[in-house]
C-alpha cells in the first residue's frame, strides 16, 4: 500500500484525536438492520485499528432509530473498562437510565442550533432541549460518566437556511456550561466551507471557548486545552478542506466515520461523514500524529462495505483497494 510523502506543516498541531463515529452515525442511517455480531465485529476492528475513541451506538427511542435498537445488547459485549472508551448517544433521562444500566463510561448529548431540527430530531423545541439535557448531564457527571455534547446544524439547516454564528456560539456555550468536556460542532448537511469554519472558530474563541490545544477530554491531556471538536459531513465534498481550515486554527479533535458511512435519518440531505481513511491520509501527509493503522482501517471498511452490499464512498479506501 502506498503512503503519502510527509510535508510537515509547523502551523499544524503535532497530534490529533480521531473520534470514530461509524458504528453510530454510520449505522443509524442504514436502510436495513445490521446484525449484532456484525456491529460488534465492526467496533472491535475499529478498536484494533487504533482508533482512540469509538462511539458505539445510541440509547435513543428504538422507534425513532430502529437500526440501533440493540444498543444495550451491543454494549453488554464490549470491554467498557479497557483503553478505548465507547461513548453512546443519550438524548434524555430515559436514555441515560438505559445507558447507566448498561454500565457505560461515556455519553454524548446532541443538541440543535436551530428550532426546526430540534423539533424533527428530538421532538422538542429549541429551548426545551436544554431542559431535557440538564438532568442528563448532571446525573451522568454524578455517576462518574464523561459527557460530550454535539451541536447540529452549525453551518446551515435544510429548513432554515444559513445559521448565524452567534446563535451557534450561544447554543454551544449553554451545552458546555452544563458540564460537557467537549463540544462537537456538526455540519450535519455538509454545507460549510473553509472560511466559514475559520469564522466559527474565531467566534467561539472570542466568546472565551478554547478552540486549540490538547483536548481536555478523556483521551486528551487535561488542563486548559481545547473544548471544541469538528464533525463534518462530506455531502458537498468539503469535509477535508474544512478539516484543514480547522487544523490551521489549532483544533485537535475530529469526528470521522470509517469508510465514509453516515448521515442523519432526521435531516434532509445529510449524507456520509468525513471518511476516517481520507482524514488519516491527509494527516499522514501533513505529519500530524493520530495513532491509527490505515491498512487495518481500510480493510475494516472494505469488509463493512461487503456486509452492506455497496462500495465505500471514501476516495482513499477506493484508491488503496483498487485492483
Ligand atoms: P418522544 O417521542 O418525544 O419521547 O421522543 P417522550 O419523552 O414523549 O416518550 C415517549 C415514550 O418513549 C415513553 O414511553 C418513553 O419512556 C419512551 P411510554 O411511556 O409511552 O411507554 N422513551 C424512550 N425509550 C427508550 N429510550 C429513550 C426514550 N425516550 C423516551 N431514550 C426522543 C423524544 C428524544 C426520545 C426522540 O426524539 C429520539 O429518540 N430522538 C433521537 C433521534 C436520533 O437519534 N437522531 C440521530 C442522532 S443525532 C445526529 O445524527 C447528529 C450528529 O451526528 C451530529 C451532526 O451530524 O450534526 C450527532
Ligand atoms: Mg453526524
Amino acid at each position: 500500500m502506498s503512503l503519502p510523502a510527509v510535508h510537515r506543516d509547523p502551523a499544524m498541531p503535532e497530534r490529533v484525536t480521531i473520534y470514530e463515529v461509524g458504528a453510530r452515525d454510520g449505522l443509524q442511517n442504514e436502510k436495513g438492520i445490521i446484525g449484532l455480531d456484525t456491529k460488534l465485529e465492526f467496533v472491535q476492528r475499529l478498536t484494533a485499528a487504533g482508533l482512540p475513541i469509538v462511539e458505539a451506538t445510541s440509547f435513543v427511542h428504538p422507534k425513532w432509530v430502529p437500526q440501533l435498537a440493540d444498543a444495550a445488547d451491543l454494549v453488554a459485549r464490549l470491554d467498557l473498562h479497557g483503553a478505548t472508551p465507547y461513548p453512546v448517544l443519550v438524548p434524555n433521562e430515559r436514555g441515560l437510565d438505559r445507558a447507566l444500566d448498561a454500565g457505560v463510561t461515556h455519553v454524548a448529548i446532541f443538541g440543535s442550533a436551530t428550532e426546526t431540527f430540534a423539533q424533527k430530531n428530538l421532538n422538542s423545541t429549541y429551548e426545551a432541549q436544554f431542559a431535557m439535557f440538564e438532568p442528563v448531564v448532571r446525573r451522568a457527571l454524578d455517576a462518574g460518566v464523561q459527557v460530550r455534547a454535539y451541536l447540529s446544524m452549525c453551518f446551515g439547516d435544510p429548513w432554515e437556511g444559513e445559521v448565524a454564528l452567534d446563535r451557534v456560539v450561544t447554543a454551544g456555550k449553554r451545552l458546555l456550561d452544563m458540564g460537557a468536556y467537549e463540544l462537537s460542532l456538526g455540519d450535519t448537511i455538509g454545507v460549510g466551507t473553509a472560511h466559514h469554519v475559520e469564522a466559527m472558530l474565531d467566534a467561539f474563541a472570542a466568546a472565551g471557548v478554547p478552540t486549540g490545544g490538547v483536548s481536555t477530554g478523556s483521551t486528551g491531556g487535561g488542563g486548559e486545552g481545547s473544548r471544541i471538536a469538528m464533525h463534518f459531513h462530506d455531502t458537498y465534498g468539503q469535509a477535508l478542506a474544512n478539516t484543514y481550515a480547522a487544523l490551521r486554527r489549532g483544533v485537535t479533535t475530529f469526528d470521522a466515520s470509517a469508510g465514509g458511512l453516515g448521515g442523519c435519518p432526521y435531516a434532509k440531505s445529510a449524507t456520509g461523514n468525513l471518511a476516517t481513511e481520507d482524514l488519516v491520509w491527509m494527516l499522514d501527509g501533513l505529519g500530524v500524529t493520530h495513532g491509527v493503522d490505515l491498512t487495518a482501517l481500510a480493510q475494516t471498511s472494505v469488509w463493512m462495505a461487503e456486509q452492506l452490499g455497496r462500495p465505500s464512498p471514501s476516495a482513499v479506501v477506493r484508491a488503496l483497494t483498487a485492483g
